[in-house]
């Protein structure tokens, strides 16, 4: 029997996290610990609701003892740590809760792992912790971290302190870094299901600059897959990238998916680009294929069955949409989308 602490459990990678581990294992245990922020969303695990083997906290990582009573109450022997502020537009707007979160609450967590002796700790990392990455290179996990944006230096400081903690005190920790996850559950302020819900209602796609920029578009599937295999299988210190090692351009991306939607490409709008845009994250993933891992989905699978979900489930999205989203969309894209020039 495991028992896992699932910090930020009631986000999008997490609550995928929950689902897989409880529909793959009997003897498992999941506790969710979530602050329940803007992006924290119970709807998101109303499938496991009823299971005995699921239970859920609501607290803040930043808060010792709340951590600490989560911890003791429920015999936990593993934290897995996907809490954090996750958008990288935000971040540029308003850096201050992703310092406190990734690199306090991350703290806190490793205190608390260290005095209670858990078995593991593992930190949910991301490709952007290397920064933009040169064309004909891919990122393997001995690189030095560069993050260029607030959100990128948040979560490559929680790395350091992760990896601190295992030299200085021995504490048996992993990390993952895992590129841009698509798939049910993601909060529409991420570019596919923001632009899956704009293009079902027939709005403008905000592309930024060029649409050049490239990503590693991977099913969030794949990523629960892989991150379950570090823990029954990784190295104790190390670091395993988890991407689908094929980059694809934004502009390529929104094609797939309008077509998925059966949109025209006349919704594309170019508008004013994000500032410090990493242009490309490209990963090495051949320490995760050795440990027995592979993708399960191609992009244009992942990002196709995605643009779906949202078509078929908009009791999920229309409620966020017609919330405190609205003030972000506006703040966000208004101006950008009223100076924006249509496809000619
Ligand atoms: P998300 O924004 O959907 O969810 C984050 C969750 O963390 C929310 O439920 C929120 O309520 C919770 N949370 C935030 N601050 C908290 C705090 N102080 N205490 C407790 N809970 C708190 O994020 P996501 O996309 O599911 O990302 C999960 C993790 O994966 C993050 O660490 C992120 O950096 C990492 N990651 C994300 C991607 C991606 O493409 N989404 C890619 C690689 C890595
Ligand atoms: P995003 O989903 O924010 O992930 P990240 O910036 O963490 O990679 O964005 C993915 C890509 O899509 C990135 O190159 C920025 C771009 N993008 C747009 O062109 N328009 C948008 O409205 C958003 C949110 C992102």
């Amino acid at each position: 029997m495991r028992n896992i602490l699932v910090t930020g459990g009631a986000g999008f990678i997490g609550s995928n996290f929950v689902y897989y581990m409880l529909s793959r294992y009997d003897d498992c245990r999941l506790v969710v610990y979530d602050k329940l922020t803007y992006a924290g969303n119970l709807d998101n695990l109303l499938p496991v609701q009823d299971d005995p083997r699921y239970t859920f906290v609501r607290g803040d990582i930043c808060d010792r003892a709340d951590v600490e009573a989560a911890v003791r109450a429920h015999a936990i022997d593993t934290i897995v740590n996907f809490a954090a502020e996750t958008h990288v537009d935000r971040s540029i707007m308003d850096p201050d809760a992703f310092i406190q979160t990734s690199v306090y609450g991350t703290y806190v967590l490793l205190e608390v792992a260290r005095a209670f002796g858990l078995e593991r700790y593992h930190q949910i990392s991301t490709d952007e912790v290397y920064g933009h990455v040169p064309a004909g290179r891919s990122s393997r996990e001995e690189d030095k971290v560069d993050p260029r944006s607030p959100y990128a230096a948040s979560k490559a400081s929680a790395d350091l302190l992760v990896n601190a903690y295992h030299v200085t005190y021995g504490l048996p920790i992993t990390i993952t870094r895992g590129s841009n996850n698509i798939g049910p559950y993601q909060y529409p302020e991420k570019v596919v299901p923001l632009f899956a819900t704009n293009a079902i209602d027939h709005l403008p796609l905000p592309v930024y600059g060029d649409g050049r920029q490239m990503r590693e578009y991977q099913h969030v599937r794949d990523h629960c897959e892989a991150i379950d295999l570090v823990l029954r299988r990784g190295q104790v210190g190390e670091v395993y990238n988890v991407g689908t090692g094929v980059e694809v351009e934004n502009l390529a991306m929104v094609e797939i998916l309008l077509d998925a939607l059966d949109r025209p490409r006349s919704l594309i709008r170019h508008v004013t680009d994000r500032p410090g845009h990493d242009r490309r994250y490209s990963l090495d993933i051949h320490k995760i294929m050795a440990l027995g891992w592979e993708p399960g989905h191609t992009p244009e699978e992942a990002i196709a069955e995605t643009a779906r979900w949202y078509r078929d489930n908009e009791w999920w999205w229309r409620k966020i949409k017609s919330g405190a989203f609205r003030e972000y969309y506006e703040a966000q894209y208004g101006e950008r989308l009223r100076t924006a020039a249509p496809l000619p």
